[in-house]
């Protein structure tokens, strides 16, 4: 997940390969509602891991749930419907799947339980609806106060034991403006003790019906049969004891349906038919309502294969074709189908969208507002918006108003040149997009491609024990990009030689090895040949087989093509002796990192003596300084700056003033420049 202010996206052209999707979070929040209340311990399989769930757990947790990782599978016990803690003050974000089912449980058992709760999240949770659940939970005996503007959280839940809930007659309740409210009460209705079965009826036609459906699936699953009359009534089996609710011992959250959407439509926009996108996690038998953003995108052009789980999805008429569309029943993937607009050959209109505005963003504003800025002519209304795609396209720094699916969306745009355009994007907090899917980026680039010439590249290089390594992968973390760290494929190739018993001298054998060599980088560690060769990979004797291969012509060029293959969207950070001069010789940005012999000494000095190995400075230092000699005058890649190097001398520098210098520099030569 990238810690940056901002992601730069080169203009992409295709996506082919594989995505695995994180859990939904509408499932994911309901379930854990359900197995924290429910009796007994419910092994929940694949949750989301996001903000959204964040919140939930912590909450949970506040409350005296009991909460047990074990590998990817988190164990729930939950309170049997018993509050186990009186008084707590929740903090739920910007998670409306938090705040609308956790404020009707808690009120619903503060009044017969006795308790005290404060609900409250981020600001903009403050501006997102709730009068309609608080205006059904009063009538039943709910003691709710409106902390801040009447109708929106912060909310105080409190209640004295022994009271009693009337739910003798039915509950009427809001289903136009938010759908949650409906399922906040249906979720928390079981918990109470009823005489009879108990009657919710829907004012207003209800939106987001298949919200409700999960809703309704997942109470099944803990044992609550809700019969619903059309959308306008549903009725909660009445419980003499309440707290009814019964785990069903493990339970697996599929994919998020809403995040398929980007997938989806990046396959329609981006995918050749002989190399199509396949998604994980979600398919054909989805119980999500968004999974029905599949078929407006067929609508639009996709061509769609699907089974138990999973997705294909391949480009099939293009350009796109425009469409209008109710997109009620998926507001949330309908924003998806407000980028693919872009694609189209001609407008395209969404109806039905009025949730828009009060979701984490006015969406209807925010989308038409950025979709602007890449060139599309936009008309919006109170609840609809249409979308004509643009005729040249714009560079355009989008904004994404602390809205994941903003972010998500208009990196879809990035694929212009699909469509005849060459125009880069700048997302701005691209962090946003850990309400849902935190490895949305990194998924989207792992199936994107950019042509390599598009691709930014940073090289870093310098003398021995310059810092160059760790420079070089903060500057990659800091921008979030790729990083090549040039060094490891020599070590790698001299390791490998060792293994097979080559002598390092043997050039032709050793390039031979070098050009299949099987190398592999993922999560922080190397891998040769299947096997973990992190830790020997920095040994100084790895070092050693390193300078030697590396000084064989025929092992420099077998590695080319590997080091190239590493210039993939958004950019590069490539550390090495040649990167600059030989490999990259037109990266936009070449550093050259200096310190002086002494300082570069003395830092090798503290990092042996951190390893337990004791060394004199003066040693390393003559060392350091013979091997710059050697480095300088050997015939083949002699350590020289780039001549349009910038020379960086951090003898001075803290490594993050070192990575903020590195960054100014790229500001003035990126494609949005400062
Ligand atoms: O940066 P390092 O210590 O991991 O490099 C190991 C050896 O490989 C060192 O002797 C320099 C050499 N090397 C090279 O010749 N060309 C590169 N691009 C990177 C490293």
């Amino acid at each position: 997940m990238y810690d940056i202010p901002h992601l730069d996206l080169p203009p992409l052209r295709s996506a082919s390969g594989a995505v695995r999707l994180p859990g939904s979070k509408s499932i994911s929040n309901r379930v854990l509602l359900l197995a924290g209340l429910a009796e007994g311990t419910t092994a929940v399989h694949d949750l989301l891991d996001s903000d959204d769930t964040r919140v939930m757990l912590d909450a949970l947790a506040a409350l005296g749930c009991g909460l047990r990782r074990e590998g990817a599978v988190l164990h729930v016990t939950g309170l049997g419907g018993r509050l186990a803690v009186h008084e707590a003050r929740l903090f739920l974000g910007n998670a409306g799947t938090a705040m609308r089912p956790l404020a009707a449980a808690l009120a619903m058992l503060a009044a017969t339980q006795g308790g005290r709760f404060e609900l409250s999240g981020v600001p903009r949770m403050h501006e997102r609806p709730i009068g309609d659940l608080v205006d059904a939970l009063r009538p039943l005996g709910c003691t709710i106060e409106d902390l801040g503007t009447p109708g929106y959280p912060p909310l105080r839940i409190s209640g004295q034991a022994g009271g009693r809930l009337a739910t003798d007659k039915p509950i009427r309740v809001r289903g136009d403006v938010s759908s949650q409210f409906l399922t906040a009460l249906l979720l928390a209705l079981p918990l109470v003790a009823h005489d009879s079965d108990v009657v919710v009826e829907v004012e207003g036609e209800l939106i987001s019906k298949p919200y409700v459906e999960i809703t309704l699936a997942l109470l099944a699953r803990f044992g609550i049969g809700v019969h619903r009359e059309g959308w306008q009534r549903f009725i909660v089996p009445c419980s003499k004891h309440g707290g009814r609710y019964r785990t069903p011992g493990r339970i697996h959250v599929e994919g998020d349906a809403s995040s398929a959407s980007y997938f989806v439509a990046l396959g329609a926009i981006a995918a050749r038919a002989e190399a199509p996108l396949r998604i994980e996690g979600v398919g054909s038998d989805s119980i999500q309502g968004d999974i029905r953003f599949v078929a407006a995108a067929q609508a639009m052009g996709a061509e769609v294969s699907s089974g138990p789980g999973w997705l294909q999805v391949r480009r099939g008429r293009w350009p796109l074709a425009g469409i209008t569309l109710d997109c009620n029943p998926i507001p949330d993937a309908a924003m998806t189908l407000a980028v693919m607009a872009l694609y189209a050959d001609a407008p395209t209109r969404l109806t039905g969208i009025a949730s828009w505005r009060v979701k984490e963003t006015d969406r209807i504003a925010a989308m038409a507002a950025e979709l602007r800025k890449v060139g599309a002519t936009v008309i919006e209304g109170a609840d609809f918006i249409e979308v004509a795609p643009p005729t040249r396209w714009q560079p355009a720094v989008i904004h994404t108003y602390d809205d994941h699916r903003m972010a998500m969306c208009l990196s879809l745009a990035a694929f212009n040149p699909v469509a005849g355009g060459h125009a880069p994007l700048r997302i701005l907090d691209p962090r946003c997009v850990a309400k849902t899917f935190p490895d949305y980026f990194e998924a989207l680039f792992s199936v994107a491609t950019a042509a390599p010439e598009d691709v930014p590249v940073i090289t870093i290089d310098g003398p021995t024990a310059s810092g160059k390594g760790t420079l070089a992968a903060a500057v990659a973390a800091a921008l979030g990009w790729q990083l090549l760290d040039s060094g490891a494929l020599y070590r790698a190739t001299g390791l490998a030689a060792q293994w097979d018993g080559l002598s390092p001298d043997d050039e032709a054998a050793v390039a031979q090895l070098a050009a299949r060599l099987d190398l592999r980088f993922e999560g922080g560690r190397s891998w040769l040949r299947g096997h973990d060769v992190t830790e020997d990979l920095r040994l100084e004797s790895t070092g050693l087989l390193a300078s030697r291969v590396s000084a064989h012509p025929a092992v420099r060029s077998a590695l080319h093509g590997l080091q190239l293959a590493f210039r993939r969207a958004p950019g590069l950070v490539a550390d090495g002796r040649d990167m600059g001069t030989v490999v990259f010789p037109g990266a936009p940005l070449k550093v050259f990192l200096t310190a002086s012999p002494a300082e570069r000494a003395e830092r090798r000095h503290k990092q042996l003596i951190s390893k337990g190995i004791s060394a004199s400075i003066a040693d390393l230092r003559a060392d350091l300084e013979a091997r710059d000699e050697r480095d300088r005058s050997r015939s083949v890649a002699p350590l020289k700056p780039a001549e349009d190097a910038l020379l960086l001398d951090n003898s001075q520098l803290g490594i993050d003033e070192s990575v903020q210098q590195v960054l100014a520099w790229w500001q003035q030569r990126g494609p949005f420049r400062a």
